[in-house]
């Protein structure tokens, strides 16, 4: 491999949408950010200074940075924020992976404009398992709010109440023409006839879940989470923040006398069903074959549009239908190297609860005496003031953060049925330890104290393979007789479906502290979010390498 240099400048730009214009937060006054590429095997050398007025760290979302944890960039877990007027390196290597990744922020909500695609093509020569699509084009979803979203957030939390949602959804940073005063803001994708296209899809929404059509065109899914599947053909997917998946999509073979929109709405349990109403739209649009282009632009003006259909607001069946589709290649070249045996097992509830508001204050939460939290195995985490990797590094834990994550709920209960009574959740710094080396099984149980919510879980560090998943309590003894070992989808975010569970393995051989949180960034602001501690091993290449000098201070 080679390597390559990037220069992150983080500054803040104007930026108007919706006909009301903000400044945010931008890498390079670029919105969205810039695109990075590089090939299988290269370093990556991104110099990040920040010029902005906010505290900043950038995260690599599913590098898999092995013994880099220094450089994955989840702000209080591997790394100090990096301060205004300072800089700092992330250096790494992109080993063993190939395929749609993508950048973003990784402190408070920043990541709701501060994000762009890290495309990992393969190694020079080595073609994709299907045939080579005529152009690749990033479509990143995303989410903007008409007020500042750390004004959103921060609100929120005083209050202990839900936030504002966003007042639109955008492709590649454009609401397009169904909302107000944004249709000159419409991502527009030209093809060809005849000409195959490969769309990378990256799901940076704050907040939401989408479901994603074109009208009128199918789409072939092809990778997720920069894994090659067993292609499939379907016209909608539905796809998690966090997470990434390419379709090629075949134009039509002859001037079609129409454009088409590409469209995305949320898939959401949670919200009221007057939510359904706001979609984003691109358009494709052919290119007219033969004549000149002045008189083929204003031929396309009057062409009619398609819209596609896209499902109900809470469709859950949908979305399950859909991943159970997900396969591994699992072929010589690319192997699926799921873990046979467990080493380690755990089971982990995912879901929201409450704490009690603070003092005599009344709270906005679901009910005027208690304010959100959501947690983990009812440990609602809590962020350090010192970055968790270095602590364990220096083998300063104390008062940083305690080993003692519960393997399984203390008490259990019927997590999709009938709720406990008391919703209060616990709150602490506590980390798992597994050693270098080990299977690890992990089973994740949605709840359904407060509402039935799908969980978009993102694991830093590893790929992880899904091996089951199901509606309803996961059944020890029934359940894992039929969990797919042999090509489970291998990816890097996963739903939880709403009142389901998932079930994940991985193998921990990269040592560090790795962070596990729910992508939907309220969940994760309410402390829906763990750390793994793996061990070093013995081998001197199964060590995290020491931290680089320019490393931020807190
Ligand atoms: Cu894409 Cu921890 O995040």
């Amino acid at each position: 491999g080679i390597t390559r240099h990037y220069d992150f400048n983080v500054t803040m730009a104007n930026v108007t949408r919706l006909c009301a214009t903000k400044s945010i937060v931008t890498v390079n006054g670029q919105f969205p950010g810039p695109k990075i590429v590089a090939r299988e095997g290269d370093r990556l050398i991104i110099r990040v200074t920040n010029q902005a007025q906010h505290n900043i760290s950038l995260h690599w979302h599913g590098i898999r940075q092995l013994r880099t944890g220094w450089a994955d960039g989840p702000a209080y877990i591997t790394q100090c924020p990096i301060q205004t007027g300072q800089s700092y390196v992330y250096n790494y290597t992109v080993a063993g992976q190939r395929g749609t990744l993508w950048w973003h922020a990784h402190i408070s909500w920043l990541r709701a404009t501060v994000y762009g695609p890290l495309v990992v093509l393969p190694r020079p020569g080595v073609p994709y398992p299907f045939p080579a699509p005529y152009k690749e084009v990033p479509v990143i979803f995303g989410e903007w709010w008409l007020a500042d979203t750390e004004v959103v957030v921060e609100q929120a939390l005083q209050l202990g109440a839900g936030p504002n949602v966003s007042d639109a959804h955008t492709i590649n940073g454009l609401p397009g023409p169904l909302y107000n005063c944004s249709a000159k803001d419409t991502y527009k994708l030209k093809v060809k006839p005849g000409k195959t296209y490969m769309l990378r899809l990256i799901n940076a929404a704050l907040n939401d879940e989408l479901f994603f059509s074109v009208a009128n065109h199918s789409l072939t899914v092809v990778e997720v989470d920069a894994v090659y599947v067993k292609p499939f053909t379907v016209d909608t997917l539905p796809i998690a923040p966090g997470q990434t998946t390419n379709v090629l999509l075949a134009a039509k073979p002859f001037y079609p006398g129409a454009n088409y929109y590409m469209s995305a709405k949320p898939y959401s349990t949670a919200r009221p069903a007057t939510f359904d109403n706001t979609t984003v739209a691109g358009i494709l649009e052919y290119e007219y074959p033969d004549a000149p282009s002045s008189s083929a632009a204003s031929f396309d003006k009057a062409l009619p549009l398609h819209r596609p259909t896209l499902p109900q607001l809470n469709d859950t069946s949908f979305v399950g239908n859909f991943t159970a589709k997900l396969r591994s290649l699992a072929t010589p070249q690319y192997p699926a190297a799921v873990p046979r045996t467990v080493d380690r097992a755990f089971f982990f509830t995912v879901g929201l609860g409450t704490h009690p508001c603070p003092g005599n204050a009344t709270c906005l939460g679901p009910t005027n005496t208690t304010q959100f939290a959501a947690a983990v195995n009812n440990v609602s985490f809590v962020l350090p003031t010192r970055a968790l990797l270095h602590s364990h590094f220096a083998g300063l834990s104390s008062g940083v953060y305690s080993s003692d994550f519960p393997v399984a709920p203390l008490t259990p209960f019927n997590y999709t049925g009938t709720p406990p009574n008391n919703t209060n959740v616990a709150s602490g710094t506590k980390l798992m330890v597994v050693p270098y080396g080990a299977n690890v099984e992990l089973v994740l149980q949605g709840t359904s104290i407060l509402g039935v919510e799908s969980h978009p879980l993102h694991l830093h560090g590893f790929n992880f393979f899904v091996v089951g998943q199901g509606y309803g309590n996961y059944d020890p003894v029934n359940d894992p007789p039929k969990f797919n070992l042999v090509d489970p989808v291998e990816r890097n975010t996963v739903g939880v479906p709403a009142g389901g569970w998932v079930a994940i393995r991985f193998l921990a051989d990269n040592p560090g502290v790795w962070f596990m949180h729910c992508h939907l960034e309220v969940h994760t602001t309410w402390g829906l979010r763990m750390a793994w501690l793996v061990l070093d091993g013995s081998l001197p290449h199964q060590k995290l390498l020491p931290p680089p000098s320019d490393l931020p201070k807190c």
